[in-house]
């Protein structure tokens, strides 16, 4: 006779679910790992993004900006600027800092030189290069 739901049975219930997440959760983890280098694979890490990357940093255009997503709403997202504007653009966009146009929000004048600029230009153009399955939905984004 069925003596329903015992207390043994609970705890095959648990330990069993228990382990069935856990081995999926480390596969999940095994697959992840296996894919981040390809998508990062965004070109070579120059000693020119290098220092790309610095000037981003230490300029803190991340407190406007956001890069991927990830950064301040105040102005346009830079990931994919390169695809979207060029590098000629970018450059004389940063000179020409800032436009005054009434209106519109302002970026400050970094007093860059034209190598600083060239460096900057090589981090957004290998940041433009990961692979964000199609993030933004739009190139404006
Ligand atoms: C104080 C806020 C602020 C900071 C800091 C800032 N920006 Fe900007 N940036 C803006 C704003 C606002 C705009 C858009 C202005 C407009 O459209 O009139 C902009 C626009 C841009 C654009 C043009 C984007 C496009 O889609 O046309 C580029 C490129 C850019 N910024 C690069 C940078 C870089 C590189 C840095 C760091 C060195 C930086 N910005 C730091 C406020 C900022």
């Amino acid at each position: 006779m069925s003596r329903g739901f015992t207390s043994q049975m609970a705890r095959n219930i648990f330990y069993g679910g228990t382990l069935f997440f856990v081995l999926l959760f480390a596969a999940l983890i095994f697959d992840t790992e296996q894919r981040i280098p390809k998508r990062s694979n965004a070109g070579e890490l120059t000693p020119a993004v290098v220092r790309g990357k610095h000037i981003w940093e230490t300029r803190n255009c991340i407190g406007c900006h956001t890069l991927l997503g990830e950064g301040a709403y105040f102005a346009p997202e830079l990931g994919n600027v390169y695809k979207r504007r060029g590098p000629d653009f970018i450059k004389a966009w940063i000179k020409a800092q800032p436009t005054g146009a009434p209106g519109r929000r302002q970026m400050p004048n970094f007093q860059l030189d034209d190598k600083q600029l060239d460096d900057l230009v090589e981090f957004l153009r290998w940041t433009n290069g990961i692979d964000t399955e199609k993030w933004p939905p739009n190139v404006e984004g």
